[in-house]
């Protein structure tokens, strides 16, 4: 049987794990035409929910029409609707209809077929012969009102606070104004970075105050995580002991990414006795395999938040500022710690609660081995 384990991409079938709660309640406001702002750092398995929901509505009767709009990279107002534009052959997927349909309402925009280079697979083109104009953006969500007039819509932004870059003037507004004309269309906003995120919706002067129901999608807990990679071990006959499973859950925080991607190795080792000595092992080959991405992100930090870092590994996170604590890290000011702490917070390198915690596991385990030894 194929390693059903996967860590870098949507997982679907075997390899997502439950995620009930979640289903039942974002259904309920799909259903409801409510909108969704989900968000949680990344790689928690915000796509992988939306694809596991998209699957469960494609069997509902009557039938909810799904559309998934990538927004990673865009850069601006019209990228944005070029994206939109892109995605609604997964609507109308033959080209010819497609086309009739873009250019009931988008005269200048061309709409062809192309190949994603990377998969090879179809895909659709977009350009825009006399250049971008505003009233193209409500001119697409009107496509998509009038698509809902037929039955009800499920349209998600995937990635959005990439909107926070778009410099047009006022886009936040006009697109605020026709969403909220939807009445048959539940819009789904998802993203990572916390902070911009919350900015655009939890902000009293910001268009998209209260536009939508605030969901944040939490980890996935050690009692769901440890009957499910018993089972897909079982397949192959190996019968893993449930208190390994938890020392590797434990050790990945929960995060689902990395028990995904400890899981596939420990799949790969194929070995009859799996010990404690195997999760070493495999855990500082996770870290090696994160090695260009971590010395990007630590290279990338000012010196008085790599102390803080340290500040933080070696507190605990808690009572930081007292001054040997300070001492012990080369730092003579808790305003530094005070400032370096904002920035890291604001990146979501580290979260704030009661205490102050990495929010990587993997990178604060990499920073103990290779830079705090
Ligand atoms: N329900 C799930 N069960 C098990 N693993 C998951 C689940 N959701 C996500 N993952 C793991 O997390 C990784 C990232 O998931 P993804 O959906 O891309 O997250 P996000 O969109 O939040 O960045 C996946 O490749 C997979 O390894
Ligand atoms: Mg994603």
């Amino acid at each position: 049987m194929e390693n059903p384990f996967n860590y870098t991409g949507i997982v679907r079938g075997n390899a997502f794990c439950n995620r009930q709660t979640e289903q039942t309640e974002l259904l309920r406001f799909i259903k409801g035409s409510q909108n969704v702002l989900l968000y949680s750092h990344r790689r928690y398995g915000k796509s992988s929910l939306i694809y596991k929901i998209f699957n469960r509505l494609e069997r509902q009767r009557p039938k909810i029409d799904t559309l998934y709009v990538e927004l990673y990279g865009t850069l601006s107002e019209k990228d944005f609707v070029s994206a939109i534009l892109a995605s609604l052959n997964q609507i109308e997927s033959k080209l010819e209809k497609l086309v009739k349909l873009v250019q009931s309402t988008l005269r200048t925009v061309k709409i062809g077929m192309s190949i994603d280079p990377i998969t090879g697979s179809p895909g659709v083109s977009v350009s825009f012969d006399s250049g971008y104009n505003e009233a193209m953006l409500s001119n697409v969500l009107g496509l998509l009102g009038k698509i809902s007039g037929k039955r009800k819509l499920m349209v998600v932004f995937d990635e959005f606070q990439e909107i926070a870059g778009y410099r047009q003037e006022g886009f936040e507004k006009r697109l605020r104004a026709i969403i909220q004309q939807h009445e048959n269309i539940s819009y789904f906003f998802c993203g990572s970075q916390r902070h911009i995120l919350t900015e655009i919706f939890i902000n009293k002067n910001r268009a998209f105050y209260k536009l939508a129901q605030s969901y944040p999608l939490a980890k996935i807990q050690t009692d769901q995580y440890v009957p499910w990679a018993q089972k897909l071990f079982l397949k192959t006959g190996s019968k893993i002991e449930a208190q390994l499973l938890e020392e590797i859950v434990a050790r990945c925080e929960n995060h689902p990414m990395y028990v995904q991607q400890f899981f596939f190795f420990l799949w790969e080792e194929k070995v009859r006795e799996l010990s404690i000595d195997t999760v070493d092992e495999i855990e500082r080959r996770i870290l090696q395999s994160s090695q260009n991405e971590f010395l990007n992100l630590w290279d990338s930090l000012t010196l008085n938040q790599k102390k803080t870092l340290k500040l933080i590994i070696l507190t605990g996170g808690r009572e930081m500022f007292y001054a040997n604590a300070l001492q012990a890290v080369d730092l003579n000011a808790g305003s530094q710690v005070t400032r370096s702490l904002e920035k890291l917070v604001g990146d979501d390198i580290v979260l704030k609660n009661n205490d102050y915690k990495i929010q990587d596991v993997m990178f604060k385990k990499w920073m103990q081995a290779f830079l705090l030894k």
